[in-house]
């Protein structure tokens, strides 16, 4: 069942009924103000960081799910609705949202008033706007009342859902014409304040939460709605708010449009006030006056879709399939620019409070951003080495204001050093751009103590080396990729955290992804050695990774597949002989991935066995089976009921190392059919299953142990945005920007008999045809009409164009 369609044209999702299986959300912003905002105008707003900087407060898990937000209400002679549906819920004549690329329209229509609410996040603007729309849509001459509100936070959103007896007596705001000021701790440590305002004359406001819902009332039926008129209420303390309300009178057929701002400003510190005690609103004045017309939003607008269509101009496919075409070409990028933003901060399932950059998860962001911004990829990258560890391992996590390792989490996750140089290769092969291997970067942000980037892939890749258990296997540490996997740990006392309890001492426990992992890092990062001029480096890192290959071999396949982990004793995690979770997923995809295996035939066993044992028609789960007790020596992996998260759900993000490991042994077939399962264009006519947003990935689906088996959770921030996008256009579309050139390797399912693919990279553009008439083998290509050998196609010049043709 379906709750809307996609609009191709206009690169939009259409929701047609607010009564989704979910909220639908999406994301206003591109640089550093950003908002969600969901389907019925739920939502909130925060500058750069969802923590330190909230403008708008949002309940999490509330009942209804999804209540607050920026609402506009309206009153028509006593009859009281919201054209976003939500909060009052009164039934409308016509509904329909409408998520883009950065923006969202929602409109509502009730007894011949249509209103039409376009939100965006102009670009280069520290602010977002929402343009109301009214049309009279009936015969006869309507007046209405039309209030906006929203709830400010006191910018710390965890001190702020907290501490009470502080905040309840704090809030501060002015009010000059139509602008509310939200100035609370201004007068102290803070020079940012927000504005909320509109381009018209008001005849009343509100500021104070209690005068305008009143202490009994609640958004659907907020008191000064309810009674027609605002009491211009100035907060003093408690919960200030931010309310207008306009007199709108409308002849039949008339159409009139209001410009809503809601917008963050900065002085210098000593440019604070206009006089003691009042704002200097100069900058929120001159912010105002770029939003002040309709006609400045159409721009703003007109600008925001030429910013995506020169961005989405990098990749495109014409593959004959819409479900295909519509995610590769608009929304898995889209969901790319989100996480490459958010990381994992700021969802409907991630409260914005809780994760900041994550080390392994930003790196693995860019993969699938680098192509979009390189620019903005580059400075992301020297940011998260300037926090690695002199000894090369790494914080855990890093807060994007203070660019700082975040101690709470500390360090200990023993991938998160590897994931570095996949982001860096990423960016290097995308650009050619060596020169950022030399720049100088400090260790854990100590302008004492640093290194070239190069220097400190070095240290990430020796770190591995140097971390070895006693079969030769890279040690876990706290945990690898797969963050419950906390075989050190052996927590007992109920609410201690698996990612920061102190681990046991001497833990020995080893890892196979990671060892994965390090070979499949050893030949790009042999070849940024050989570009830094360090050929012993380059030659000693491919006979590590050989070394390491043999170790896995020898260590880590269980005879049908590929071993998980040692624990901290020293048996085996992931194997026949265990009685729960005999075989997991991720070293099947990473050690293929890697190569391991390809030649002597184990790689393309354990691909069998993950079809045969992980394999659902909702995806693959991540274990079989999952366990049914807590395991002490596995940790957080077994606290969760079987099917859901690490414990045998289907965790999307390692779905597609599988699909790009069956292209590896050729299987081009098989690859995309596990693609097509979590991939939500497809998925969109089982929404009411899948119950999550039809148009971005979802971090995990109930796996087949589940109650609710085929159900996502956690869509939007998660690494399976990147890795998605890398699969399909890398793997199984087969164009991958590598250091020497553009490899052109497609390997098709049947189904994709030509496929046209465009794409930019360093300055030239590609144009690539593909016949697939499934002769398997190596493809043929023609480059510029010329057969060449092989699949690497050397770069062009900056400015040209260059045609390929491939047949395979
Ligand atoms: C989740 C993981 C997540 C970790 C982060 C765990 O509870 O299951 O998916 O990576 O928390 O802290
Ligand atoms: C989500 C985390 O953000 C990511 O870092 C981790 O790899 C996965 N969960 C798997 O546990």
């Amino acid at each position: 069942m379906r709750f809307g369609h996609f609009s191709d044209a206009a690169r939009e999702y259409v929701i047609t009924t607010p009564r989704t299986p979910y909220p639908w959300i999406n994301y206003l912003g591109t640089e550093e103000y950003f908002g969600l905002i969901s389907h019925t105008g739920g939502g909130y707003s925060f500058y750069r960081d969802a923590r330190m900087r909230r403008l708008t407060r949002y309940r999490y898990n509330n009942v209804p799910t999804d209540v607050g937000g920026r609402y506009f209400y309206v009153n028509d002679d006593g009859d009281v609705w919201t054209p976003s549906w939500a909060p009052v819920q009164a039934e409308l004549d016509h509904f329909e949202a409408r998520h883009g690329l950065s923006y969202t329209v929602i409109t509502g229509e009730r007894n011949g008033l249509r209103i039409e609410t376009l939100y965006l996040v102009p670009l280069g603007a520290t602010a977002e706007i929402h343009r109301v729309r009214l049309t009279n849509t009936g015969a006869t001459a309507k007046g209405v009342k039309l209030f906006s509100v929203l709830e400010f936070n006191l910018w710390n959103a965890l001190d702020d859902q907290t501490n009470y007896q502080r905040n309840l007596s704090l809030a501060e705001v002015e009010v000059d014409g139509s602008t509310i000021y939200h100035k609370t701790e201004y007068r102290e440590r803070r020079n940012h304040y927000a504005v909320h305002a509109v381009n018209a004359p008001i005849s009343g406001y509100d500021t104070d939460r209690e005068t305008f819902f009143g202490l009994y009332g609640g958004w659907n039926a907020p008191d000064a709605v309810v009674a027609g008129h605002c009491h211009n209420s100035i907060a003093s303390g408690w919960s200030p708010i931010g309310a207008h309300q306009i007199d709108v009178a409308l002849a039949p057929g008339e159409v009139r449009d209001l410009v809503f701002v809601l917008g963050y400003v900065e002085n210098e510190p000593d440019a604070k006030w206009e006089s003691p005690g009042v704002v200097n609103k100069a900058p929120a004045r001159a912010l105002l006056q770029r939003f002040s017309t309709s006609e400045q939003v159409d721009a703003a607008m007109a600008e925001l879709r030429s910013y995506w269509d020169d961005l989405l101009s990098t990749f495109t496919v014409d593959s004959g399939d819409p479900r295909v075409d519509r995610m590769v070409n608009v929304w898995n990028p889209y969901q790319c620019m989100v996480t490459f933003n958010m990381s994992r901060s700021a969802s409907y399932f991630e409260t914005g409070i809780g994760r900041g950059m994550g080390f392994r998860d930003s790196n693995q962001d860019l993969l699938g951003f680098v192509h979009l911004v390189p620019d903005r990829a580059r400075e992301r990258i020297l940011d998260i080495a300037a926090t690695q560890l002199p000894d090369g391992s790494a914080y855990h996590q890093y807060q994007l204001l203070t660019k700082r390792g975040n101690h709470d989490i500390g360090s200990g996750f023993n991938d998160d050093p590897l994931w570095l140089i996949e982001g860096v290769a990423a960016y290097v092969s995308e650009t050619g751009d060596l020169a950022i291997l030399d720049e100088d970067v400090p260790f854990d942000n100590d302008p004492e103590d640093t290194g070239t980037l190069f220097e400190h892939l070095r240290r990430s890749f020796h770190h591995v080396l140097h971390n070895r258990g006693p079969h030769g296997l890279p040690l876990i540490g706290r945990a690898d990729w797969n963050d419950c996997l906390n075989l050190n740990c052996f927590s007992e006392t109920s609410g201690e955290s698996f990612q920061t309890t102190e681990n046991l001492a001497g833990g020995s426990a080893e890892s196979v992804f990671i060892a994965g992992l390090f070979v499949h890092c050893a030949p790009v990062y042999a070849a940024l050695a050989e570009a830094v001029r360090a050929p012993e480096e380059a030659d000693g890192a491919r006979r590590a990774a050989a070394a390491m290959s043999a170790v896995v071999l020898d260590h880590g396949w269980d005879g049908d597949w590929f071993v998980r982990a040692y624990d901290y004793f020293g048996n085996k995690v992931g194997s026949s002989e265990c009685d729960e979770g005999k075989i997991y997923i991720e070293p099947q995809g990473f050690c293929v991935m890697a190569g391991i295996g390809v030649e002597s035939g184990e790689a393309v066993r354990a691909l069998d066995s993950v079809g045969k044992i992980l394999d659902t028609d909702h995806g693959i789960m991540l274990l079989q089976p999952p366990y049914t007790t807590y395991h002490l020596e596995l940790g957080e992996i077994s606290t969760y009921p079987p099917g859901y998260k690490e414990n045998g759900s289907i965790f999307c993000h390692s779905n597609p190392w599988v699909m790009i490991a069956e292209t590896m042994v050729g299987r081009g077939d098989r690859a995309f059919a596990y693609w097509k399962k979590i991939a939500p264009t497809f998925r969109e006519e089982i929404s009411e299953v899948h119950r999550l947003e039809p148009y971005v990935y979802a971090q995990m689906i109930a796996g087949k142990d589940a109650p609710r088996h085929g159900e996502a959770k956690n869509s939007w921030l998660t690494g399976t945005a990147a890795w998605n996008f890398v699969a399909i256009t890398q793997h199984i579309l087969g164009v991958k920007p590598e250091m020497e050139g553009l490899r052109v390797q497609p390997c098709l399912p049947a189904e994709m008999t030509k496929v046209e693919v465009t794409r930019r990279c360093r300055g030239a553009q590609y144009r690539i045809t593909v016949a697939n008439r499934g002769e398997g083998g190596s493809p043929r290509l023609a480059v510029d009409g010329q057969p060449i050998n092989g699949t690497l196609v050397p770069y062009g010049p900056a400015g040209s164009i260059v045609e390929i043709t491939v047949d395979c």
